[in-house]
């Protein structure tokens, strides 16, 4: 695997093998098999795969969570070299951001809804990160995780609103044989806050098991009850919403699905499931 710290030396190689086609797949690191698993249907689908490694801070509301970010850069290099990815992009900060750069990309309610709602300028980062990252990289393929679905929709709009040429590949969620989704912030997870942390996909999957689009206010509010019953977990939201605006599901959603967000312990988790 090629390893490459600037823009210009990973362009420059690009160059080279400009008559292929190239999947991506941004990560902040810490990797693990959901990771992985991008990694495997980039390379099922493309004659060159890049994966970017880069921690951004301009995504973390909250100082805390950006500093105690795990970054084992080298395990992540042997997990990356072990699936057969071709190029790694692992920038410092200042290869990314000059001083005082300003960023706003109109989103729509998207920004607003569900995550954005708890995670205030999250969406800014993310759409910030994934331009500059595709301005770069220049990729035909861009895969992400169902995992984080709102952010799957969020840089989809973005690739309509400026006419990037990338197709989106949503992948989907990887989990621990008892039903938590794989997320580099598990490793923060108490002995006790891991056996709490499944009452997440539990009562996702009790939503989805339960569906009746006639009674979504009432399976919600159930469903919070059961993620506020359940000892060292602070609920967020958990919502069932449809899949392409993240409002509020109706009888005309073509897609339909249930988002979470909790707290557990110290450490906050998000997770999804696909109703329809
Ligand atoms: P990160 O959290 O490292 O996730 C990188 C990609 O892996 C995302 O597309 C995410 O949805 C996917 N992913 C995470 N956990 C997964 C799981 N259990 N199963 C399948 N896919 C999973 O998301 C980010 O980084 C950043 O916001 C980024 C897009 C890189 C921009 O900074």
């Amino acid at each position: 695997m090629k390893i490459f710290d600037t823009r210009d030396a990973l362009q420059q190689y690009l160059g080279t093998l400009s008559t292929k086609t190239v999947g991506f797949v941004p990560t902040m690191g810490a990797l693990h098999r959901g990771h992985i698993s991008l990694i495997e249907q980039a390379k099922a689908g493309n004659d060159v795969v890049v994966c970017s490694i880069f921690v951004n801070p301009t995504q973390f509301n909250d100082p805390a969570d950006l500093d105690k970010y795990p970054r084992p850069i080298e395990a992540d290099i042997a997990k990356l070299e072990a699936a057969g990815c071709d190029i790694l992009f692992n920038p410092p900060v200042t290869e990314i951001y000059g001083s005082n750069e300003n960023w706003h990309l109109n989103i729509g309610q998207l920004e607003f809804l569900l995550e954005g709602e708890f995670r205030p300028g999250h969406y800014q980062g993310v759409t910030q990160v994934v331009y500059k990252l595709l301005d770069i990289v220049k990729p035909t393929n861009l895969y992400m995780g169902q995992k984080d679905y709102q952010q799957f929709l969020v840089v989809s709009r973005m690739v309509q609103l400026l006419g990037i040429p990338v197709k989106m590949v949503m992948c989907p969620i990887e989990r621990e044989a008892d039903g938590l989704a794989m997320s580099s912030r598990n490793i923060h997870l108490t002995a006790d806050d891991r056996k709490h942390s499944l009452v997440l996909s539990q009562t996702l999957n009790w939503l989805k098991d339960n569906f009746d689009i006639h009674n979504v206010f009432e399976l919600e509010q159930q469903a919070m009850a059961m993620l506020q019953a359940e000892p060292g977990v602070q609920p967020e939201y958990i919502e069932v919403a449809d899949g392409t605006t993240l409002l509020p599901a109706d009888e005309h959603s073509t897609s339909i699905v249930a988002l979470t967000a909790a707290k557990v312990g110290k450490t906050r988790l998000i997770d999804n499931v696909l109703i329809k």
